[in-house]
């Protein structure tokens, strides 16, 4: 069924080798966080999966080991809806991890019903970004110990759709589940912006991607028409393996080193929407960001 997109495809693959490498991907017991995890297991970095659930996640480990050979591979609790539970994560990774060279913050909720993580923030823009944001400030100072160091924020063309609601980022006045969900890709493209100009001449990089269209968990919240109508389009759509390439380009690909800050698809550069490059507005979520997080980051 993946044959036809296939054939329009362009192919990446690389040799390079991962050993002395510590990664930690985000949400990586399913989907494309698992396949990233099996493929930079394969290179031979020491991976750690940061699940949310614990069982789920012992399983998929058991299952990237035997797929890569690599025992260097380890779960670790984090629920990025939870800023307590990111907190304790954080500390866990920077008291017994000497070093941190490649995070990948992939984990997401979409156009889920309405809902709000323990800090009150709407699912999808409190788990999507502002999990990762602080994760991120948290894991920073190892990161930046580390160098050369790659934080890859996957994002989606589903970014180019939305707006920043700088006056109701939380969508307390009004909810559209879609929106709220482009938002929150948007906001992972204008972090991998802001995040680049804070990180010049440092040695960290940072990249946002588009998967592609993948067969994933990640649909669990469509209506049955709306599944119905992604099997017949599947087809055209990518699988796990598949949708986890550009991420694997953006942790790997050696000419990156020189690039911060863009965004890519179907490995290679790719063109963010007009939202995307709008530094005023990357700054103000910047801003509201830290503010809501209670953080200082400038
Ligand atoms: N699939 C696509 O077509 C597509 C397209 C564009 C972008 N993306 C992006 O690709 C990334 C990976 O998605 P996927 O397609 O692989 O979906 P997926 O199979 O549903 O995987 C999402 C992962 O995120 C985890 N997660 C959700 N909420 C979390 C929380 N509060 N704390 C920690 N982990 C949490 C999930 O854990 P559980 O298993 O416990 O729920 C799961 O491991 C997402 O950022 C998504 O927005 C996907």
């Amino acid at each position: 069924m993946q044959t036809i997109r296939n054939f329009f495809r362009p192919s990446w693959s690389s040799a390079q080798r991962l050993e002395d490498k510590t990664v930690v991907i985000t949400g990586a017991n399913t989907g494309i966080g698992k396949e990233t995890a099996i493929d930079l297991a394969k290179r031979g970095a020491r991976i750690i999966m940061a699940c949310r659930d614990m069982e789920k996640a012992q399983a998929a480990v058991k299952e990237v080991i035997e797929s890569s050979s690599n025992e260097n591979v380890v779960c670790m609790k984090l629920d990025l809806a939870d800023s307590k539970s990111i907190r304790e994560f954080a500390e866990n990774i920077n008291r017994e991890e000497p070093k941190l060279n490649i995070l990948i913050n992939n984990a997401g909720v979409m156009v889920c019903p309405y809902g709000k993580t323990a800090d009150g923030f709407e699912m999808q823009i409190g788990v999507n970004h502002f999990g990762h944001f602080l994760l991120t400030y948290l894991l920073l100072d190892l990161i930046k110990k580390s160098t050369p160091a790659r934080i890859i924020n996957v994002s989606s063309m589903a970014h180019s759709w939305g707006s920043i609601n700088l006056e109701d980022i939380n969508s307390e006045k009004s909810y559209d589940k879609r929106g709220a969900y482009s938002q929150s890709k948007l906001a992972n493209v204008l972090f991998t912006r802001s995040l680049a100009k804070r990180l010049e001449g440092t040695g960290v990089t940072t990249y946002s991607l588009h998967p592609g269209v993948v067969q994933t968990d990640l649909w669990r919240h469509l209506s049955g028409p709306q599944q119905l109508v992604m099997k017949i389009v599947s087809p055209f759509t990518k699988n796990s393996t598949q949708g986890a390439q550009t991420s694997i380009y953006c942790a790997v690909e050696p000419t990156l080193e020189k690039e911060s800050g863009g965004y890519y698809s179907d490995c290679a550069p790719a063109d963010c929407s007009a939202a995307g490059k709008n530094d005023e507005t990357a700054q103000k979520l910047w801003e509201l960001s830290c503010q809501l997080l209670s953080i200082t980051w400038e």
